[in-house]
Formats: structure tokens, C-alpha cells, sequence
């Protein structure tokens, strides 16, 4: 790891029950987790109240999406407002199932991140090539087009968090090798060097997902450019999300 506090956040999609939410936060909340590191879980929005009110004060709670300004006429939607009002922390934003599956597009997501920071929500901004974009040799060109997105709407980077998830490793078992993750980690940080600045290069945390587990997490860990990791599949297992956790280095 490199900058700053590790960060591990857990996105559990679209999964779940009242019951399987209710013994993953038992075992979140008895398992022992480094002190040094900053972990987050995002439930699906209808049980984000029932995690906020049973779940350790020492993991915060992200949503996984929000609407992209103030709440109103929005069928089917969930504002910045109502999440803080339960105590929500956190929203992901552009991630690659909500670019490819519901076809979010870098201006929207742009938009949705600049408005969820100014009214006080930390932001787990997504970013992540498909794998026919890798082989083409385009994976920078897409990483920083996404990132520029952001860059160009945000207030300020003070609470961003960025998630590199290379499409072609999310849910597949395929997990980019360290020296894959760390190649881009380095070239994000380097982008935001050259077009946002210095100190937000060396300050920003860049996290990695796609198929993290308790077995590759550890040598994930130890690259001077991955900061922590957003983790989805392993993450609704309590006891391996703890080993993820603590393999901080
Ligand atoms: O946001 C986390 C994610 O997309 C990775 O999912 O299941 O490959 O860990 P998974």
C-alpha cells in the first residue's frame, strides 16, 4: 500500500435477505479487525436502515448508487438527502455495472459524484476497462477518459476514493494479477499528478476490485499503489471480508 489509511469496502449488489443481512452483521461485528484501515459495507438500499441500526459503529455504510441532484419527481430513485438522513457515509458511483448493464454514461455519473460531495457524501468513484478494451491495448485511454469525468466535475477530491475494477475481473474468479493492478494504480496516480495535482495524486487513495478474496488479497495488498479494496462476492461472507481487511501491509 502506498497512500494513506487503507480503505476496504465491501459492495454486496443486489444480494441478500432480512435473515443472511442479519447474520452478516453478527460475524462483521464480532470479527477482529485491524484498527488501522477504514471499512465500509454497501447494502442494497432497502436494508440500509437495518444494517445502520445493527452493524458496529466502526464500519460506515455506503449506498451503492444515488440520484444525481436534489429529490423530488424521481420514480425509483434515492436521493443524497434520504441517505444522510439514515446515516449513510458513502455512495459508489460508476460502477461498471451500472456503466454496461443500465448504461450510465461519464457525464451522468460525473454529475451524480459532484453532487453527492457537495452535500457531504464520501464517493467510491469507479473506474475499469472491458477486457476487449484491455486487448486492444486502450485500458489507460478508457481509465482516463472515466477519470477525467470526475476530475472535471468534482469540487474537490477531499473525499473521493477511486476503485479501479477491470470489467473482465468482476465476478468472473479472474483476478488481475498484482503486477496488472499495480501497472494501472500507478498510471491513475500519475494522471491525476499531471491533470489535477500533485498533492491530490499523492493524497487520493486508489483501491482495487475484481475478485478479491482471502487468498489473493494479501499480495494484492503489498503494491505500492493499491490503497485497499472494493470487494464484492467475498465481502458477504463475514469471516473472509475480515481476512481481506486485515491484509493490510
Ligand atoms: O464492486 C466490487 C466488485 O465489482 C467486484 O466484485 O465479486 O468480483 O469481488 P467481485
Amino acid at each position: 500500500t502506498g497512500t494513506g489509511k487503507f480503505f476496504v469496502g465491501g459492495n454486496w449488489k443486489c444480494n441478500g435477505t432480512k435473515d443472511s443481512i442479519s447474520k452478516l452483521v453478527s460475524d462483521l461485528n464480532s470479527a477482529k479487525l485491524e484498527a488501522d484501515v477504514d471499512v465500509v459495507v454497501a447494502p442494497p438500499f432497502v436494508y440500509l436502515d437495518q444494517v445502520k441500526s445493527s452493524l458496529t459503529d466502526r464500519i460506515e455504510i455506503s449506498a451503492q448508487n444515488s440520484w444525481v441532484g436534489k429529490g423530488g419527481a424521481f420514480t425509483g430513485e434515492i436521493s443524497v438527502e434520504q441517505l444522510k438522513d439514515i446515516g449513510v457515509k458513502w455512495v459508489i458511483l460508476g460502477h461498471s455495472e451500472r456503466r454496461h448493464i443500465v448504461g450510465e454514461d461519464d457525464q451522468f455519473i460525473g454529475k451524480k459524484a459532484a453532487y453527492a460531495l457537495s452535500e457531504g457524501l464520501g464517493v467510491i468513484a469507479c473506474i475499469g476497462e472491458l477486457l476487449e478494451e484491455r486487448e486492444a491495448g486502450k485500458t489507460f485511454d478508457v481509465c482516463f477518459q472515466q477519470l477525467k469525468a470526475f476530475a472535471d466535475t468534482v469540487p474537490s477530491w477531499d473525499n473521493v476514493v477511486i476503485a479501479y475494477e477491470p470489467v473482465w475481473a468482476i465476478g468472473t474468479g479472474k483476478v488481475a494479477t498484482p503486477q496488472q493492478a499495480q501497472e494501472v494504480h500507478a498510471a491513475v496516480r500519475d494522471w491525476l499528478k499531471n491533470n489535477v495535482s500533485a498533492e491530490v495524486a499523492s493524497k487520493t487513495r486508489i483501491i482495487y476490485g475484481g475478485s478479491v478474496n482471502g487468498g489473493n488479497s494479501a499480495e494484492l495488498a503489498k503494491q505500492e499503489d493499491i490503497d485497499g479494496f472494493l470487494v464484492g462476492g467475498a465481502s458477504l461472507k463475514g469471516p473472509e471480508f475480515a481476512i481481506i481487511i486485515n491484509s493490510v501491509t
